[in-house]
């Protein structure tokens, strides 16, 4: 059989290195992508499971959706003047406001290292990224920030609040300095609250208290971190005019009623992830503390449900640091831990592992395979 010819596909497309999702093996504890680990009871089982039988699948979604969409609005209590949107995971959400946004020239920042998806979808639809390195811990370089927004005016800047895959959230002074710096020339600033069910405050309270300073930021969520990230549900509030335009975008009935259906049944049983969230909340400081006193590991302090874990010295070569973050990917491996290397991410990030937050037991077998590991290294 001939091979087909690919030559009219744009070269930049073939150019592009598709997202990678690791391999995984029954029995593995998968502490690699930031999943709430804890499944239903059974009986929520069932009861989902009775739903699900009499959803009209023979039909396009339609109504559900819009509850979906209702029900999401109560759930944040959408602040007055804005409006709601709905994506298949909010990786859909960034790809159509990329879209949206990519004008002849348009460019997009974000501070790194940060979500993937942000410098790949601006790649994908033609759009130039800006990278602008966060400082040694972390924090925001405001000084760096406002020379990149200077000297390029980007149209999106990205602000996971708080970031992937550092796990801290920036101060609100600084994220405040920096929608002022985007509105001024009308770009888009997003603040992308993925891990919002683990963290202190949300932006949507300052949209609510002040729109007008505000009106040039689009908040994005998802249930994919709160508890469902099979269901593919993302979410976007912003002014209604925004809304509106970006709507125009979205492919129809691009959420399932499946999905959709799921969704309201989470949200009808909201108390039962919050608990969730608070034992991830819990068992993140004990991990904290835990993997702080293991001579050799520096773990970084999170709001999310994931930690950034250094696993080598300030003074080791680059090369040696790759080869011990790989080394410790590894070993935790033949434990039976998935977690991910983020070693070669970002210059910021090497020697550095970056974990999930599980269930208590997850956790303490994770722990325990850090202790084991960590006097051979
Ligand atoms: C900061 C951030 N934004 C967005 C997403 C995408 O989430 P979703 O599962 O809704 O597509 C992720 C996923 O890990 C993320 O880390």
């Amino acid at each position: 059989m001939s091979k087909p010819d690919l030559s009219h596909l744009r070269a930049d497309v073939r150019a592009i290195q598709a997202y990678h999702v690791q391999a995984t093996r029954p029995g593995l504890i998968k502490l690699d992508a930031m999943e709430n680990p804890f499944v239903l009871s059974k009986a929520l089982q069932a009861e989902l499971g009775q739903r699900l039988q009499s959803v009209e699948i023979n039909r396009y979604p339609g109504p559900r959706t819009e509850e979906l969409q209702k029900a999401l609005a109560d759930f944040i209590d959408l602040p007055q003047g804005h409006a709601l949107m709905l994506g298949n995971g909010s990786d859909e959400l960034i790809g159509l406001l990329t879209l949206a946004m990519a004008r002849p020239g348009a460019k997009v920042l974000a501070p790194e290292p940060a979500f993937v998806m942000y410098k790949n979808f601006a790649l994908q639809m033609g759009l130039e990224f800006v990278g602008v390195s966060l400082k040694a811990d972390f924090s925001l370089d405001m000084a760096a920030m406002q020379a990149a927004i200077d000297a390029h005016q980007p149209s999106v800047v990205y602000l996971a609040y708080p970031n992937n895959p550092s796990a801290n959230a920036w101060s609100e002074t600084d994220i405040g300095t920096i929608i002022d710096w985007v509105s001024a020339y009308k770009g888009v600033v997003v603040m992308d609250e993925a891990y919002q069910p683990f963290a202190a405050a949300t932006w949507l309270t300052h949209m609510r208290e002040h729109p007008e300073q505000n009106a040039q930021v689009i908040l994005m969520r998802t249930l994919s971190k709160f508890g469902l990230a099979g269901v593919r549900i993302g979410y976007l509030v912003a002014q209604s005019a925004w809304v509106e335009e970006l709507n125009k975008l979205r492919p129809p009935y691009n959420v399932s009623v499946l999905n959709a259906e799921c969704a309201l049944f989470a949200l009808e049983h909201q108390e039962v992830y919050q608990a969730q969230a608070q034992t991830i909340i819990e068992e993140r400081e004990k991990l904290f503390a835990q993997l702080s006193a293991i001579e050799g590991l520096t773990p970084y302090p999170s709001s999310a449900n994931m930690m950034l874990v250094r696993v080598c010295k300030a003074d080791t070569s680059a090369d040696q640091r790759h080869a011990l973050t790989e080394a410790w990917f590894k070993a935790l491996l033949e434990h039976g831990i998935l977690i991910k290397n983020v070693s070669k991410m970002h210059p910021l990030l090497s020697g550095c592992l970056r974990l999930t937050v599980g269930a208590p037991a997850e956790n303490q077998a994770m722990v325990q395979a850090f202790q084991q590991i960590a006097p051979t290294m």
